[in-house]
Protein backbone atom coordinates (compact mmCIF):
# COMPACT_ATOMS: atom_id res chain seq x y z
CA UNK A 1 0.00 0.00 0.00
CA UNK A 2 1.10 3.45 -0.59
CA UNK A 3 3.23 5.54 1.68
CA UNK A 4 1.43 8.48 3.68
CA UNK A 5 2.70 11.65 4.12
CA UNK A 6 1.26 14.35 6.57
CA UNK A 7 4.41 16.78 6.28
CA UNK A 8 5.47 18.80 3.54
CA UNK A 9 8.81 18.11 4.25
CA UNK A 10 8.50 14.41 4.14
CA UNK A 11 6.57 14.42 0.98
CA UNK A 12 8.96 16.39 -0.28
CA UNK A 13 12.05 14.24 0.37
CA UNK A 14 10.05 11.11 -0.86
CA UNK A 15 10.01 12.76 -4.15
CA UNK A 16 13.35 13.88 -4.30
CA UNK A 17 14.72 10.60 -3.47
CA UNK A 18 12.89 8.97 -6.80
CA UNK A 19 13.95 11.39 -9.15
CA UNK A 20 17.74 10.76 -7.33
CA UNK A 21 16.81 7.48 -8.43
CA UNK A 22 15.80 8.39 -11.95
CA UNK A 23 12.51 7.67 -11.49
CA UNK A 24 9.70 10.18 -13.33
CA UNK A 25 6.95 11.32 -10.87
CA UNK A 26 3.56 11.37 -11.98
CA UNK A 27 0.91 13.62 -9.88
CA UNK A 28 -2.85 13.22 -9.34
CA UNK A 29 -4.33 16.41 -7.20
CA UNK A 30 -7.55 15.45 -5.39
CA UNK A 31 -9.93 16.19 -2.36
CA UNK A 32 -10.62 12.52 -2.41
CA UNK A 33 -14.33 10.18 -1.97
CA UNK A 34 -11.89 9.00 -4.69
CA UNK A 35 -14.43 7.54 -7.40
CA UNK A 36 -13.89 5.93 -11.18
CA UNK A 37 -12.76 9.46 -12.56
CA UNK A 38 -10.12 9.93 -9.70
CA UNK A 39 -8.70 6.84 -10.60
CA UNK A 40 -8.88 7.08 -14.26
CA UNK A 41 -6.11 9.82 -13.60
CA UNK A 42 -4.02 7.55 -11.22
CA UNK A 43 -3.91 4.87 -13.97
CA UNK A 44 -2.45 7.34 -16.47
CA UNK A 45 0.04 8.66 -14.18
CA UNK A 46 0.87 4.78 -13.85
CA UNK A 47 1.20 4.73 -17.69
CA UNK A 48 2.99 7.95 -18.12
CA UNK A 49 5.52 7.44 -15.44
CA UNK A 50 7.23 5.91 -12.95
CA UNK A 51 6.00 6.68 -9.71
CA UNK A 52 2.68 8.28 -8.82
CA UNK A 53 2.05 10.27 -6.48
CA UNK A 54 -1.39 11.46 -5.31
CA UNK A 55 -2.88 13.86 -2.90
CA UNK A 56 -5.73 14.19 -0.83
CA UNK A 57 -6.39 17.56 0.66
CA UNK A 58 -9.98 19.44 0.66
CA UNK A 59 -8.75 22.50 -0.11
CA UNK A 60 -10.51 25.53 1.55
CA UNK A 61 -9.23 28.44 -0.36
CA UNK A 62 -11.38 27.43 -2.86
CA UNK A 63 -14.64 27.17 -0.88
CA UNK A 64 -16.72 30.28 -0.56
CA UNK A 65 -18.34 31.15 2.78
CA UNK A 66 -21.36 29.97 1.41
CA UNK A 67 -20.62 26.77 -0.03
CA UNK A 68 -19.75 22.72 0.75
CA UNK A 69 -16.43 22.97 2.60
CA UNK A 70 -17.84 21.31 5.99
CA UNK A 71 -19.75 18.81 4.56
CA UNK A 72 -17.56 17.61 1.40
CA UNK A 73 -17.51 14.07 1.63
CA UNK A 74 -14.54 11.85 3.00
CA UNK A 75 -13.79 8.57 2.68
CA UNK A 76 -9.70 8.15 3.63
CA UNK A 77 -9.57 4.40 3.95
CA UNK A 78 -11.55 3.59 1.17
CA UNK A 79 -9.29 5.97 -0.34
CA UNK A 80 -6.05 4.48 0.53
CA UNK A 81 -7.29 1.09 -0.59
CA UNK A 82 -8.44 2.08 -4.14
CA UNK A 83 -4.89 3.84 -4.04
CA UNK A 84 -2.80 0.97 -3.33
CA UNK A 85 -4.67 -1.42 -5.86
CA UNK A 86 -3.92 0.89 -8.64
CA UNK A 87 -0.78 1.44 -7.66
CA UNK A 88 -0.07 4.50 -6.40
CA UNK A 89 3.34 4.77 -4.41
CA UNK A 90 2.15 7.62 -2.17
CA UNK A 91 -0.14 9.86 -0.79
CA UNK A 92 0.33 13.18 0.46
CA UNK A 93 -2.49 14.26 3.20
CA UNK A 94 -1.51 17.30 4.89
CA UNK A 95 -3.92 18.10 7.76
CA UNK A 96 -3.26 22.15 6.49
CA UNK A 97 -1.63 23.70 4.10
CA UNK A 98 -2.85 26.83 5.75
CA UNK A 99 -1.07 26.51 9.03
CA UNK A 100 0.05 29.12 11.44
CA UNK A 101 2.86 27.62 13.75
CA UNK A 102 2.96 30.87 15.88
CA UNK A 103 6.31 31.83 14.87
CA UNK A 104 8.54 34.87 13.79
CA UNK A 105 6.27 34.93 10.60
CA UNK A 106 3.21 35.98 12.20
CA UNK A 107 0.88 33.17 13.39
CA UNK A 108 -2.05 33.71 15.54
CA UNK A 109 -1.20 33.62 18.98
CA UNK A 110 -2.68 30.87 20.02
CA UNK A 111 -0.61 28.81 17.55
CA UNK A 112 -3.95 27.17 16.38
CA UNK A 113 -4.50 25.09 13.03
CA UNK A 114 -6.10 27.47 10.46
CA UNK A 115 -8.36 24.83 8.29
CA UNK A 116 -11.99 26.60 7.78
CA UNK A 117 -12.76 28.06 4.34
CA UNK A 118 -13.03 31.49 5.87
CA UNK A 119 -9.59 31.46 8.16
CA UNK A 120 -7.93 30.33 5.03
CA UNK A 121 -8.72 33.41 3.74
CA UNK A 122 -7.37 34.98 6.61
CA UNK A 123 -4.29 37.36 5.60
CA UNK A 124 -2.75 35.81 9.09
CA UNK A 125 -2.98 32.44 7.24
CA UNK A 126 -2.04 33.04 3.90
CA UNK A 127 -1.31 36.39 1.66
CA UNK A 128 0.48 35.45 -1.80
CA UNK A 129 -2.36 34.38 -4.10
CA UNK A 130 -1.72 32.59 -8.02
CA UNK A 131 -4.18 33.75 -10.20
CA UNK A 132 -4.89 33.71 -13.90
CA UNK A 133 -6.26 36.78 -15.57
CA UNK A 134 -8.71 35.67 -18.26
CA UNK A 135 -8.95 31.97 -18.41
CA UNK A 136 -10.12 32.34 -14.54
CA UNK A 137 -12.90 34.97 -15.74
CA UNK A 138 -16.42 33.33 -17.14
CA UNK A 139 -18.15 30.36 -16.77
CA UNK A 140 -17.38 28.61 -12.96
CA UNK A 141 -16.43 32.11 -11.56
CA UNK A 142 -19.50 33.67 -12.03
CA UNK A 143 -20.92 32.10 -9.15
CA UNK A 144 -17.51 30.95 -7.65
CA UNK A 145 -15.35 34.40 -8.11
CA UNK A 146 -12.34 33.34 -5.54
CA UNK A 147 -12.49 29.59 -6.48
CA UNK A 148 -9.58 29.38 -9.48
CA UNK A 149 -7.39 32.06 -6.98
CA UNK A 150 -8.03 28.85 -4.58
CA UNK A 151 -7.41 25.97 -7.34
CA UNK A 152 -4.45 28.11 -8.76
CA UNK A 153 -2.72 28.73 -4.95
CA UNK A 154 -3.32 25.26 -3.86
CA UNK A 155 -1.76 23.63 -7.01
CA UNK A 156 1.00 25.73 -6.89
CA UNK A 157 1.81 24.66 -3.46
CA UNK A 158 1.35 20.90 -4.08
CA UNK A 159 3.78 20.99 -7.04
CA UNK A 160 6.66 22.98 -5.08
CA UNK A 161 5.78 19.95 -2.60
CA UNK A 162 5.28 17.03 -4.87
CA UNK A 163 7.65 18.17 -7.70
CA UNK A 164 6.12 15.84 -10.35
CA UNK A 165 7.33 15.49 -14.22
CA UNK A 166 3.73 15.54 -14.87
CA UNK A 167 0.23 15.94 -13.52
CA UNK A 168 -3.33 14.98 -14.12
CA UNK A 169 -6.04 16.63 -14.70
CA UNK A 170 -10.12 15.67 -15.57
CA UNK A 171 -11.57 17.56 -18.41
CA UNK A 172 -14.93 17.38 -16.43
CA UNK A 173 -13.26 20.37 -14.65
CA UNK A 174 -12.16 21.72 -17.87
CA UNK A 175 -12.01 25.35 -16.92
CA UNK A 176 -9.80 24.14 -14.51
CA UNK A 177 -7.40 22.42 -16.96
CA UNK A 178 -7.14 24.49 -19.18
CA UNK A 179 -6.48 27.29 -16.06
CA UNK A 180 -3.98 25.18 -14.59
CA UNK A 181 -2.75 24.56 -17.94
CA UNK A 182 -2.08 28.38 -18.94
CA UNK A 183 -0.51 28.58 -15.12
CA UNK A 184 2.13 26.27 -15.78
CA UNK A 185 2.71 27.77 -19.21
CA UNK A 186 3.27 31.54 -17.73
CA UNK A 187 5.05 30.60 -14.96
CA UNK A 188 7.46 28.66 -16.08
CA UNK A 189 6.96 25.39 -14.12
CA UNK A 190 8.39 22.23 -14.74
CA UNK A 191 5.46 20.08 -15.04
CA UNK A 192 3.42 18.53 -18.05
CA UNK A 193 -0.02 19.43 -17.51
CA UNK A 194 -2.01 16.06 -18.94
CA UNK A 195 -6.14 17.05 -19.57
CA UNK A 196 -7.66 13.49 -19.33
CA UNK A 197 -11.59 12.42 -20.38
CA UNK A 198 -14.47 12.60 -18.68
CA UNK A 199 -15.58 9.21 -17.07
CA UNK A 200 -18.80 8.76 -16.52
CA UNK A 201 -21.94 6.29 -14.45
CA UNK A 202 -23.90 4.36 -16.75
CA UNK A 203 -26.96 6.72 -17.39
CA UNK A 204 -24.10 9.13 -18.56
CA UNK A 205 -24.01 11.73 -15.10
CA UNK A 206 -20.20 12.77 -14.87
CA UNK A 207 -18.89 11.24 -11.80
CA UNK A 208 -18.25 13.41 -9.11
CA UNK A 209 -17.42 13.38 -5.30
CA UNK A 210 -20.63 15.63 -5.04
CA UNK A 211 -23.09 12.80 -6.48
CA UNK A 212 -23.01 11.16 -3.08
CA UNK A 213 -24.61 14.44 -2.05
CA UNK A 214 -27.81 14.31 -3.85
CA UNK A 215 -30.90 13.01 -2.84
CA UNK A 216 -32.45 9.65 -4.68
CA UNK A 217 -35.11 11.69 -6.42
CA UNK A 218 -32.16 14.79 -7.77
CA UNK A 219 -29.56 11.84 -8.33
CA UNK A 220 -32.02 10.19 -11.06
CA UNK A 221 -33.06 13.89 -12.38
CA UNK A 222 -29.43 14.44 -12.82
CA UNK A 223 -29.42 12.34 -15.62
CA UNK A 224 -30.58 15.29 -17.90
CA UNK A 225 -27.82 16.95 -17.49
CA UNK A 226 -25.58 14.92 -19.90
CA UNK A 227 -28.80 14.25 -21.66
CA UNK A 228 -29.19 17.72 -22.81
CA UNK A 229 -24.71 18.20 -23.85
CA UNK A 230 -25.40 15.40 -26.23
CA UNK A 231 -28.40 15.90 -27.45
CA UNK A 232 -26.82 19.61 -28.31
CA UNK A 233 -23.65 18.15 -29.91
CA UNK A 234 -25.94 15.90 -31.70
CA UNK A 235 -28.32 18.69 -33.05
CA UNK A 236 -25.12 21.41 -33.60
CA UNK A 237 -22.79 18.85 -35.69
CA UNK A 238 -26.08 17.02 -37.68
CA UNK A 239 -28.14 20.50 -38.24
CA UNK A 240 -25.25 23.25 -37.40
CA UNK A 241 -27.50 24.76 -35.32
CA UNK A 242 -26.62 28.06 -33.57
CA UNK A 243 -24.52 29.08 -30.39
CA UNK A 244 -27.64 31.16 -28.53
CA UNK A 245 -30.15 27.93 -30.30
CA UNK A 246 -28.17 25.27 -28.40
CA UNK A 247 -27.36 27.12 -25.70
CA UNK A 248 -31.43 27.74 -24.45
CA UNK A 249 -32.17 24.31 -25.71
CA UNK A 250 -29.54 22.74 -22.87
CA UNK A 251 -30.89 25.33 -20.33
CA UNK A 252 -34.52 24.50 -21.19
CA UNK A 253 -33.89 20.88 -21.06
CA UNK A 254 -32.54 20.76 -17.20
CA UNK A 255 -34.58 23.03 -16.45
CA UNK A 256 -37.25 20.67 -17.41
CA UNK A 257 -35.44 18.02 -15.55
CA UNK A 258 -35.76 19.25 -12.49
CA UNK A 259 -31.92 21.23 -12.52
CA UNK A 260 -31.35 25.31 -11.42
CA UNK A 261 -29.43 26.22 -13.88
CA UNK A 262 -26.04 28.29 -12.59
CA UNK A 263 -24.95 28.98 -16.41
CA UNK A 264 -25.11 27.14 -19.91
CA UNK A 265 -22.49 28.43 -22.32
CA UNK A 266 -21.07 27.95 -25.47
CA UNK A 267 -17.67 28.88 -25.61
CA UNK A 268 -14.67 28.40 -27.93
CA UNK A 269 -12.81 25.51 -26.31
CA UNK A 270 -9.32 27.19 -26.38
CA UNK A 271 -9.77 30.73 -25.39
CA UNK A 272 -13.28 30.37 -23.17
CA UNK A 273 -14.67 33.26 -24.97
CA UNK A 274 -18.07 33.14 -26.16
CA UNK A 275 -18.93 31.65 -29.65
CA UNK A 276 -21.86 33.40 -31.76
CA UNK A 277 -20.57 31.56 -35.21
CA UNK A 278 -19.79 28.23 -34.89
CA UNK A 279 -19.15 26.99 -37.69
CA UNK A 280 -15.10 25.24 -38.57
CA UNK A 281 -14.84 26.33 -34.22
CA UNK A 282 -13.50 24.05 -31.49
CA UNK A 283 -16.90 24.08 -29.36
CA UNK A 284 -17.45 23.68 -25.85
CA UNK A 285 -20.75 23.60 -24.34
CA UNK A 286 -20.08 24.18 -20.13
CA UNK A 287 -22.85 23.70 -18.01
CA UNK A 288 -23.49 23.96 -13.82
CA UNK A 289 -26.57 23.39 -12.70
CA UNK A 290 -27.87 22.73 -8.43
CA UNK A 291 -30.41 19.75 -7.88
CA UNK A 292 -30.89 20.66 -4.72
CA UNK A 293 -28.00 22.28 -2.77
CA UNK A 294 -25.55 20.23 -4.98
CA UNK A 295 -23.90 22.36 -7.48
CA UNK A 296 -23.10 19.65 -10.36
CA UNK A 297 -20.59 20.41 -14.20
CA UNK A 298 -20.67 18.73 -16.84
CA UNK A 299 -19.19 19.57 -20.09
CA UNK A 300 -19.07 18.15 -24.28
CA UNK A 301 -16.48 19.46 -26.77
CA UNK A 302 -16.77 19.02 -30.38
CA UNK A 303 -15.75 20.02 -33.70
CA UNK A 304 -18.59 22.32 -35.40
CA UNK A 305 -18.53 21.24 -38.72
P1 LIG B 1 -11.47 16.83 -7.22
O1 LIG B 1 -12.82 17.40 -7.48
O2 LIG B 1 -11.31 15.77 -6.18
O3 LIG B 1 -10.94 16.28 -8.59
C1 LIG B 1 -9.62 15.79 -8.70
C2 LIG B 1 -9.34 15.52 -10.16
O4 LIG B 1 -10.21 14.51 -10.64
C3 LIG B 1 -9.58 16.76 -11.04
O5 LIG B 1 -8.55 16.86 -12.01
C4 LIG B 1 -10.91 16.45 -11.68
O6 LIG B 1 -11.09 17.09 -12.93
C5 LIG B 1 -10.82 14.94 -11.84
N1 LIG B 1 -12.14 14.36 -12.02
C6 LIG B 1 -13.22 14.50 -11.21
N2 LIG B 1 -14.30 13.87 -11.73
C7 LIG B 1 -13.89 13.32 -12.90
C8 LIG B 1 -14.54 12.56 -13.91
N3 LIG B 1 -15.82 12.22 -13.84
N4 LIG B 1 -13.80 12.16 -14.98
C9 LIG B 1 -12.50 12.50 -15.08
N5 LIG B 1 -11.83 13.23 -14.16
C10 LIG B 1 -12.51 13.64 -13.09
O7 LIG B 1 -10.52 19.21 -8.78
C11 LIG B 1 -10.21 19.14 -7.60
O8 LIG B 1 -10.46 18.02 -6.82
C12 LIG B 1 -9.51 20.28 -6.88
O9 LIG B 1 -9.92 21.50 -7.43
C13 LIG B 1 -7.95 20.17 -6.91
C14 LIG B 1 -7.41 20.20 -8.34
C15 LIG B 1 -7.49 18.90 -6.19
C16 LIG B 1 -7.34 21.40 -6.16
O10 LIG B 1 -7.80 21.48 -4.85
Amino acid sequence: SPQVFKEVVAMRAFSREQRREGKTIGFVPTMGYLHEGHMSLVQAARQECDVVVASIYINPTQFSKNEDFGVYPRSEAEDLRKLAEAGCAAVFMPASLYHQSGSSSGGRADGSMVVGAAEAHDPDAHETWVSVDHLSQGLCAKSRPHFFKGVCTVVTKLFHIVEPDAAFFGRKDYQQWRVIERMVRDLDMAVRVVGMPIQREADGLAMSSRNAMLSAEDRQRSVCISRALTEAREHAVAQAADAATLQQQVAAAIAAGGGRVDYVEVVDARSLQPLQELRGRQVLIAVAAFFGKVRLIDNVDFEAP
